[in-house]
């Protein structure tokens, strides 16, 4: 069971759509020269963006994806992170884009990356939607980022709360009802 909450959008999905392009243009600069780019998502939550991401890069690309444990149902950060699924590709001599929605604590990324980084790619860097710097507890920034946001609690747009709201186009920020009011 979850808390009672409503949904106050925070970023639209055309914001985000102008955004991606203007990432995905960044991207394709820095990667002309690659003859293939293995782009990583990490499982679930950034299903969506990488999705939207792809499309948008001309690039002789390759997709993957990682699954890593994540915040099971509560909002904190258990802060150990365990592959669930590693990749089905290697990695060693490539070059790697890690696609993530989420920076918050910085542990997942500076973990996933440390891995594939030990495994030996030609370049590797990394790309999140979104990034809530305030929440940082290791010395972690991605390559790119989307759009930095306050402490919120975020769904949509392929992100979740209890599994719930990934489906939603846009990008809301939780808002309990349940809490006292003053
Ligand atoms: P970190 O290891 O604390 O940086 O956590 C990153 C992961 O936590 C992201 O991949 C998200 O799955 C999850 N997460 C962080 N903030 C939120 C949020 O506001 N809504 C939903 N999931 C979040
Ligand atoms: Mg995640």
């Amino acid at each position: 069971m979850t808390r009672p909450y409503v949904i106050d959008e925070l970023i639209s999905a055309k914001a985000i759509a102008a955004r991606i392009e203007e990432l995905a243009r960044e991207i394709r600069r820095a990667y002309k020269d690659s003859d293939k780019l293995i782009v990583v998502g990490l499982l679930r939550g950034s299903f969506v963006f990488i999705a939207d991401l792809v499309r948008e890069l001309d690039l002789p690309i390759e997709v993957d994806f990682i699954e890593v444990s994540s915040y099971g149902d509560a909002t904190e950060s258990s802060r150990e992170v365990r592959i669930l699924k590693d990749l089905r590709g290697e990695v060693q001599g490539r070059d790697v884009l890690v696609v993530e929605d989420i920076v918050d604590t910085g542990h997942t990324l500076r973990h996933v990356t440390n891995l594939l980084l030990s495994r030996e790619p030609a370049r590797l860097s990394s790309i999140a939607l979104l990034d809530k710097p305030s929440r940082r507890e290791v010395d972690f920034k991605a390559d790119y980022i989307g759009f930095e946001i306050p402490d919120e609690f975020v769904v949509g747009y392929g992100i979740d709360y209890a599994q719930r709201n990934r489906n939603l186009p846009y990008i809301g920020a939780v808002r309990f009802t349940d809490e006292a009011r003053t």
